[in-house]
């Protein structure tokens, strides 16, 4: 089967989305599938191989290789943010009915959105989300009036971003015109929500062989102030326990929130969760839904379907088969 594999797209996580292509690049069953990697930029689309760049014909998504057009029979997509994340490449895909592994257009979409997806997972077994304030215009903001909502440590950043990609941590009024600035140069809409103090985790789930299947829960344990674009890409900077040491009605209960957000939210493919457990209380706070996650080596998801016992690679044909 010729597999498109979508790798790069228009955000700050492009480099994260080509390390993701390269590891599912190597990990695909060279039996199986035959992959294509093709680059997605705002100006281009296309495919290199020894040295030549040929570009995607975006009328039916093909390439021509020596003279010969090459179908996909399928689309891997990779690509972290817009468009990939947000259902814009989903949406083109549908019209072609080239079949894809990520959720549809409109759950892409609408999960790109933060502030969006906190209403609807809110409650879900006693899932909390943090108090938050959505702001949109960029120079209309009073920090006083935020700081008299919210409480301190907050947390600013872009409602659709990624990879904590502008993203500040605050902790008094004077830190907010900067923190603010920096996440309205990401995005147009912004999230300022409080510090949950605790520890946190992120889940993986998949439906493999038609069977929703929660993956093993990774403790992220930042050495940093918080989990920054460098504690998140640099090794040795944030210590990843998978599986998390959690008592066994914790994994129970974060398995059930994560199931039924991944059902309520009509995800498809794997998706990735992360959540914080509130300090003495242990209730779980929903961060934040990815809907293309990282597939680096050392991404979260690779770890935690190896701690799963599963061969990485057979985990991503049973994703395309699944989707076929
Ligand atoms: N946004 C990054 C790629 C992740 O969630 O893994
Ligand atoms: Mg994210």
């Amino acid at each position: 089967k010729n597999i498109a594999l979508l790798a790069g797209g228009f955000t700050g996580e492009y480099d994260v989305s080509i390390n993701s292509a390269k590891n599912i690049a190597a990990s695909l069953n060279a039996g199986n599938y035959k992959v294509y990697t093709i680059l997605i930029t705002r100006d281009r689309w296309f495919y290199e191989a020894d040295g030549e760049t040929v570009d995607v014909d975006k009328n039916d998504f093909r390439i021509t290789l020596n003279g010969k057009k090459i179908k996909f029979d399928f689309a891997f997509i990779t690509v972290h943010g817009t468009p990939g994340e947000d259902g814009k490449l989903q949406g083109y895909l549908d019209m072609l009915s080239i079949p894809y592994n990520t959720c549809d257009a409109t759950t892409s979409a609408l999960t790109m959105n933060k502030a969006y997806t906190k209403t609807i997972v809110n409650g879900i077994h006693g899932l909390h989300t943090a108090h938050s304030l959505r702001l949109f215009e960029k120079d209309m903001h009073d920090v006083a009036i935020i700081a008299a909502t919210l409480k301190f440590p907050l947390f600013i950043k872009p409602n659709n971003g990624g990879s904590s990609v502008g993203m500040s941590k605050v902790y008094n009024v004077a830190g907010l015109p900067d923190a603010l600035k920096k996440a309205f140069h990401e995005d147009e809409q912004i999230l300022v929500e409080e510090f949950i103090k605790g520890r946190e985790f992120s889940i993986g789930i998949a439906r493999l062989d038609g069977k929703i299947t929660v993956l093993p829960a990774t403790e992220i344990i930042s050495s940093k102030d918080f989990f920054d674009y460098e504690a998140k890409y640099t090794p040795g900077v944030t210590k990843e326990v998978t599986p998390a040491d959690l008592p066994a009605e914790k994994v129970a209960l974060i398995s059930e929130i994560v199931t039924e957000v991944y059902i309520r939210l009509n995800c498809k493919g794997m998706v990735r969760v992360d959540f914080i457990l509130l300090e003495g209380i242990g209730e779980f706070y929903f961060i934040e839904i990815n809907t293309t996650p990282g597939q680096s080596a050392n991404s979260l998801i690779p770890q935690q379907v190896r701690a799963a016992g599963m061969d990485v690679g057979e985990f991503y044909g049973k994703l395309i088969e699944g989707a076929m």
